[in-house]
């Protein structure tokens, strides 16, 4: 239930991952990553060569995944490797994907089920987790640093990428998903801001470990 939901959101490479796992570790929470819904669904259009403003067949192609599948095998989806979903074109396809309302509206009552099937405290990471998916969360986080900082860390994390590809790619994605109309990304009224740019792994951490223990 909704008692028992971290929600931890912000752009990409702001930390999100690395420390929703840490959490996930100390506290014994369920995790999810739900960016990676939206990956699996923009891979499928990529297979399927759907440009992103077809949004009939975008539409079409989200309720096939889902019923044909079921919620549980869809997030598990054997098709698309961790790796698949991270590729450069599955990446660039993503927002756009993202934008669609019907594609929203499915992706959140995936992740409602998923947590409503955990029957356990989760923390759930993504874009719109504290203002749209679960805005009655009691523990938020957003996760910021300056796109620069972001993407020398994603250079320094994955090897074979250039930093000025990456950080094009990350603001071109701030972009996408802070300007759109459906569930954009922004802050919640009642979420912790933690701008990491000049912080540790291990402080951030801490912080959010402080947060989680005076508020769950
Ligand atoms: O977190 P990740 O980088 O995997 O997310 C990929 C993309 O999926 C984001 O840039 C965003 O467009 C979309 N997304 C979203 N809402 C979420 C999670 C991800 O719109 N809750």
């Amino acid at each position: 239930t909704t008692e028992t939901i971290v929600a931890v959101d912000g752009p990409a490479a702001a930390g999100k991952t690395t420390t929703s796992r840490v959490l996930m570790a100390i506290f014994g929470l369920r995790y999810l990553e739900s960016g990676r819904i939206y990956r699996i669904i923009a891979a499928e259009a990529l297979r399927r060569n759907l440009p992103p403003d077809d949004i009939a067949a975008i539409e079409a192609l989200c309720e096939e995944l889902l019923s044909e599948t079921g919620p549980n095998t869809a997030l598990a989806s054997p098709r698309h490797t961790p790796d698949s979903l991270r590729s450069p074109a599955v990446t660039g396809l993503v927002p756009g994907v993202a934008r669609i309302p019907g594609v929203r509206t499915h992706a959140t009552a995936l992740i409602r089920q998923w947590a409503a099937d955990q029957a356990a405290p989760c923390i759930i990471e993504g874009r719109d987790i504290g203002t749209a998916v679960f805005p009655a969360a009691p523990v938020k986080f957003y996760l910021n640093a300056t796109p620069e900082v972001r993407a020398e860390r994603r250079v320094g994390q994955e090897s074979g990428l250039s930093y000025p590809a990456v950080l094009q790619d990350i603001l071109r994605r701030d972009y996408q998903d802070t300007t759109r109309a459906s569930a954009p990304l922004i802050p919640a009224r009642d979420a912790i801001e933690i701008d990491t740019t000049d912080l540790t792994i291990q402080q951030v951490i801490h912080r959010m470990a402080t947060a989680y223990r005076a508020r769950r």
